[in-house]
């Protein structure tokens, strides 16, 4: 399976914060916005994987993750040269994406807890058609909202609706087979000029093809759209990590619980980092696994 982090966007919501390096770069606590989003692509298994940046900024993004081999995966990067819609993805990706399932995340999800694996593996399972999660929130007028029966089947699809149907809304990651380009190409531009992720999805449960997993209400979830919420999303990860001790979205710490990278590149990363609290972490999670056998008990 393939993987896509559109990180691309004006973030206009954010200026001038975001005017200068786009929203993915910018931090979101101890680490950039984007690790978040990487983080579940490495969660999921998936080590192919595409990230699209706002034109100009190849460079910044490269900077940070080269070609992914610091985390045993390949990452490899594309321009999006205007935000024509969420959708559009998965047209840019159309050649990476071949005749392979695709799992694409939104450049500002962040999403934790330990809870999401068995979610990630049910989702990355399913050969035929998409699949979507569902996540109850107290508002659900700004996102994508969806409808369940009383067996958890999809019934409907808005977004941003006025009066939603229910409180469950999609975060913003989704698994396609690989017919998801040429549906998107097939899409027509929203009322907000947007080629909606809501309009593909909505396509694949006319087909009858929708899943939807409910997620867990332990994890955290952060849509970081607006000053405020990327301000409550920070807060939130720093006390997750405090309570836990552990580093939420530490893309060396995924890759070697995977089996991705062994202890001596852990080494070498944290030594890479070690004026910061996140290098010395994970020098201290290669002292401590030097040695020993089994899988780390880990927060992601
Ligand atoms: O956060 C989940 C929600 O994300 C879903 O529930 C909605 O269905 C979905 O449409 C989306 O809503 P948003 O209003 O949050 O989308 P936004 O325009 O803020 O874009 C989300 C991310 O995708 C953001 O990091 C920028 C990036 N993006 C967006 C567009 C439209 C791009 O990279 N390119 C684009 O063309």
């Amino acid at each position: 399976m393939k993987g896509i982090v559109l990180a691309g966007g004006t973030a206009k919501r954010l200026y001038p914060v975001t005017k200068a390096c786009g929203k993915s770069l910018l931090p979101l606590y101890d680490k950039p916005l984007v690790y978040y989003p990487l983080s579940v692509l490495l969660r999921a298994g998936i080590r192919d994987i595409l990230i699209i940046v706002p034109a100009g900024l190849v460079t910044p993004f490269a900077d940070l993750f080269a070609d992914g081999s610091a985390f045993g995966v390949s990452i490899t990067y594309l321009e999006q040269e205007s935000p024509r819609g969420i959708a559009e993805a998965l047209i840019l990706g159309r050649d990476f994406i071949g005749e392979d399932r695709v799992c694409l995340v939104l450049g500002d999800n962040i999403i934790y807890g330990s809870a999401l694996d068995l979610s990630l593996r049910q989702a990355a399972a399913r050969q035929e058609g998409a699949v979507v999660f569902a996540y109850p929130v107290a508002d659900p007028r700004p996102f994508g909202v969806i409808e369940l029966d009383a067996a958890g089947r999809p019934l409907s699809l808005e977004e941003k609706p006025a009066q939603p149907r229910s409180h469950y809304i999609v975060p913003g990651i989704y698994f396609y087979d690989c017919q998801a380009p040429q549906l998107a190409a097939s899409l027509r531009p929203s009322r907000r000029g947007e080629l909606e992720i809501t309009d593909l999805n909505r396509l694949y449960l006319q087909q009858g093809k929708l899943q939807a997993i409910p997620l867990d209400r332990s994890l955290g979830w952060h849509d970081a759209g607006t000053a405020d919420s990327l301000l409550d999303a920070a807060c939130a990860v720093r006390d997750a990590q405090r309570s836990s001790g552990k580093i939420i979205a530490c893309l060396e710490e995924i890759a070697y619980h995977q089996g991705w990278i062994d202890t001596a590149a852990l080494q070498r990363s944290g030594q890479m980092l070690q004026d910061a609290a996140y290098g010395r972490y994970l020098l201290q999670l290669a002292s401590d696994r030097k040695g020993k056998t089994g899988k780390s008990n880990i927060c992601r």
